[in-house]
């Protein structure tokens, strides 16, 4: 399962493509606007940092005007992912952008219907956004079953890729459906990381090494 991190902020990007393990970022215009800094800017420099693709998303709500904001948006990197919502106008956009070659992220999914029109549409990633599924009452993780099903019924190339991650949960059970991607705020990654008895097993073997008096490095 490929990683992306959710967040437009360059040290956390930065800190975990260090690891190895960053596959690719999204963005979205809310943590645009919470960077605090300019989008061409700031995306940039993301695409800069990470070979993967980047997800920029148009904020336009006319396929005219998306395809426009589209043009600007992919001249930033080879790597930018142009980021539409699940749409009439957005799937349309989608459609075109992906017939030119250019990688398309459909965001806001949620539902498996939605899903299909997006694989027909061409997408490269569809977002299913399980946490504010989660939120609303329903599980979010049926809705990646469903679509992970339904891509696999039709061979479709379209990415699944879980967003909206709140928790190393979320990251678990997307892996054991087989989604394709995994989006998740920087915190949720490095929790990843985190297990109470690996600490406490380095802690023992420090301690027994200590007692050897003895070093790897001479
Ligand atoms: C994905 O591309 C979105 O940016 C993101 O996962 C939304 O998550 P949220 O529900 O935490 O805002």
């Amino acid at each position: 399962m490929k990683f992306f991190v959710d967040t437009a902020e360059i040290e956390p990007i930065r800190e975990l493509a260090a690891t190895g393990l960053l596959d690719g970022v999204t963005t979205n215009p809310s943590l645009i606007a919470k960077s605090g800094r300019d989008f061409m800017e700031v995306t940039r420099e993301i695409c800069g940092i990470v070979d993967g693709p980047v997800s920029a998303e148009v904020v336009a709500l006319d396929h005219a005007t998306m395809m426009k904001e589209a043009e600007v948006l992919r001249k930033i990197a080879d790597n930018v992912c142009i980021k539409v919502p699940l749409t009439v106008d957005g799937l349309k956009t989608c459609k075109a952008l992906t017939g030119e070659g250019t990688m398309v992220n459909v965001t806001l999914c949620f539902s498996a219907n939605q899903a299909l029109l997006a694989a027909k549409a061409g997408a490269s990633f569809i977002s299913p956004f399980v946490g504010r599924h989660d939120d609303n009452g329903f599980d979010g993780m049926d809705l990646i079953e469903d679509i992970r099903l339904i891509y696999d019924n039709y061979n479709f190339a379209t990415e699944i890729l879980v967003a909206s991650v709140r928790h190393t949960t979320h990251v678990l059970q997307a892996a054991k459906i087989g989604a394709d991607v995994m989006t998740a705020p920087p915190k949720v990654i490095h929790d990843l990381f985190k297990h109470v008895l690996t600490d406490k097993g380095i802690e023992g073997f420090m301690a027994d090494w200590a007692k050897t008096g003895q070093t790897i490095l001479k």
